[in-house]
């Protein structure tokens, strides 16, 4: 029944688009219309069918996905055949990813184009280049308040040559991923302006109060995301006499996804950018895209409706475009933002692995796995048409997120064990060599986070900065120890610009007004080329960093038990200091890599023996693919350097 109104709707939808559409060959696009129109109908009902204007903005959706289509270039409609044929082509291992600021990286984009080289011989091949829109200077959250989704900052170039840089990565098969800020746009952005001048049009593409009664209700439940520079969640607009919510920064205004026009407007914007050649979209806090008073307002089933009615519109426009799902929230409901109840994904491909990182992190200053065991333990498996990204450092700020419970579990209080963690990284604990900075320390609750470069928080900056030697080498072995993780993991790595030379924090935030109070500038850096260069010679850090990377990329390249098919046996390795997984090949089961680390500060041992008590029999002789050794034995024992890895496979 409910297919039968679904189906008439569409005919009735098609016979009503503008005829400067149907004049197009259509073909492609009728047949994924058909194919999706039912899911797509049923959710956007869902979602807005309550009101009078509901047809009329279903057929504005429909004409707006065909508009897209239509503009949609041969070349990259043959890649969008060539992966609905190919549809897992992305959990392959042969992607490596970073992520970077062009301006950081190379200025800007004509010379991140120049510079395409260089990620290539590192091995990346899956570039998230950050957000390079119009956005007022001072007031940019680095890029994620956008006052104009279709226009390159003027800084960073123009169109055109971003359409240089695509074409540059799509001849040397590099991926292009890029950002879409979904869940608001800027003070300055033209909606925000109008509805300022009391169009009530746009200010219903926000959500506005005229006193506090309902921000005050709201504000019950919701946590404040940067307290010590924008508490609470709302902020009084003078001209228009209004509260508006303002989640993040109070210039960064949420948009209202209960209004259809918003939907429509953000998915032509996405739409926009995958037509101007971005293989992956980032959409950015995706957790909070559906505000309800009495909830956090994170997490909300509607915020995954509206994520699903994106998946499935792009569909039909354009199937070879992936999301990415930054949704930095509670590990139980991360994962869903891959979709609920579905076979394959129906949310987004790809999510952030934020449960990872962290943990990763613990076991660094802990020394110990117990807490990344445990809480990758409690990880339900992923579906099957989804791939994490597995990452250790991004732009943003470390935080602690993992679960109280597993906290607890593994013999720590939850509040002190995480103030140890924060006083271990930002240099306030006693043997300690990281150098790290709080991050919006919330004097209300006593939580932080943590900024600070890969390389510093690995304990280098201070390492070097004494001179000595021993530990600038293990601060150097712990960046590969948890490098030797993401990349074996399972899931696509992504490396954050200037940790293949070892960048180390960068104090100059400092002086600048506009940067001073948010740490995260500390690991937001201008790359020094002259120090890239240093990757050529040999015995320098860059050196020794960089030809490390290169040599972990290429083997994770060649390892097709790394690609990522829930092909993955965590191991309880009998050491708390060792953290060791089984990896194997989803074709050929018996072609397997046994991972193990040590995050001891003293060599520790692996019996053999246990593994097989986990399940887990070795047959044939083991080499190391790292070192192309065989690993060190001590009687029947593996033996492990502090901080050291081994990826072991069997001949
Ligand atoms: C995302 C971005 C972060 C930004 C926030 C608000 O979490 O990664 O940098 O501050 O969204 O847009």
């Amino acid at each position: 029944m409910y297919e039968q109104i679904s189906h008439s709707l569409l005919n009735e939808i098609l016979n009503d688009l503008k005829p400067e559409i149907r004049r197009q060959d259509l073909r492609h696009f009728y047949t994924r219309l058909g194919a999706n129109f039912y899911a797509i109908h049923n959710l956007f009902q869902h979602l807005y069918g309550h009101r009078d204007d509901f047809k009329l903005q279903m057929l504005r959706l429909v004409e707006t996905l065909a508009r897209k289509y239509i503009k949609r270039s041969e070349q990259l409609e043959k890649l969008d055949i060539a992966r609905e044929n190919d549809h897992n082509w992305f959990l392959s291992q042969k992607w490596v990813g970073m992520a970077l600021y062009s301006s950081g990286f190379a200025g800007d984009l004509q010379n991140l184009a120049a510079r395409t080289a260089y990620l290539q011989e590192l091995g990346v091949n899956f570039v998230h280049i950050m957000p390079i829109l119009q956005c007022p200077t001072g007031k940019s959250d680095g890029g994620y308040a956008v006052s104009n989704f279709r226009e390159i900052d003027d800084r960073m170039g123009t169109l055109e040559d971003l359409q240089v840089v695509a074409d540059e990565f799509r001849k040397r098969d590099i991926l292009l991923v890029l950002d879409v800020v979904l869940n608001h746009t800027s003070d300055e952005h033209e909606w925000a302006r109008k509805a300022v001048t009391g169009d009530p049009k746009y200010q219903d593409y926000y959500y506005m109060f005229d006193n506090r009664e309902i921000p005050d209700m709201f504000e019950q439940g919701m946590p404040e995301i940067f307290p010590q520079t924008a508490p609470g969640n709302f902020t009084w607009n003078e001209t228009m006499q209004k509260w508006v919510m303002t989640i993040f920064h109070d210039f960064q205004w949420d948009l209202n996804y209960s209004n259809p026009a918003v939907f429509i407007e953000m998915l032509d914007v996405i739409l926009f950018w995958i037509n101007q050649g971005a293989d992956v979209i980032r959409l950015d806090a995706v957790a909070f895209l559906w505000k309800k008073m009495g909830t956090s307002c994170q997490n909300e089933r509607e915020a995954h409706l509206i994520l699903q009615l994106m998946k499935d519109c792009c569909q039909v426009t354009a199937p070879g475009a992936l999301f990415i799902a930054e949704a930095i929230v509670a590990p139980v409901e991360i994962i869903k933002y891959f979709g609920e109840d579905a076979v394959i994904a129906k949310e987004c491909e790809i999510a952030y692995n934020a449960t990872l990182m962290a943990l990763l992190w613990d076991a660094l200053a802990t020394k110990n796995s117990k807490l990344l065991y445990q809480g990758l333990k409690s990880l339900p498996d992923k579906l099957e048409r989804a791939t994490w990204l597995n990452y250790v450092r991004c732009h943003d700020d470390i935080g602690l997120g993992f679960d109280d419970k597993d906290i607890r579990e593994v013999g720590y209080e939850p509040y002190a064990h995480r103030q140890f963690l924060i006083d271990f990284y930002t240099g306030n604990y006693k043997g300690s060599l990281a150098s790290g900075a709080p991050f919006m320390r919330n004097d209300k609750t006593g939580d932080a986070r943590i900024s600070g470069s890969l390389a510093s928080l690995a304990g280098l900056e201070k390492a070097y900065a004494a001179g000595d030697e021993k530990a600038i080498a293990s601060a150097i072995d712990k960046i590969l120890l948890l490098n030797s993780i993401i990349f074996s993991f399972g899931g696509i790595p992504l490396l954050y610009y200037g940790d293949e030379i070892a960048t180390f924090n960068d104090y100059g935030y400092l002086d600048e007004i506009t940067k001073s109070s948010d740490s995260r500038w500390i690991h937001r850096p201008q790359i020094n080329w002259e120090r890239a260069e240093l990757r050529k010679k040999p015995g320098t850090i860059e050196n020794i960093v960089f030809s490390a990377l290169k040599k972990l990329i290429a083997i994770r390249k060649e390892t097709t038990a790394f690609a990522d098919f829930n092909n993955r046996h965590l191991i309880d390795a009998g050491n708390q200091h060792l953290f060791a997984f089984v990896r194997f090949d989803h074709n050929r089961p018996s072609e397997r890599v046994l991972v193990i680390c040590n995050f001891g500060s003293e060599p520790q041992y692996l019996d053999l023996q246990t593994l097989s008590h986990s399940g887990f029999s070795i047959f044939g002789q083991l080499t190391d693919l790292y070192s192309g050794k065989r690993p060190t034995k001590f009687r029947d024992q593996l033996v492990l350097q502090p901080f050291h890895f081994y990826w072991l496979s069997e001949y």
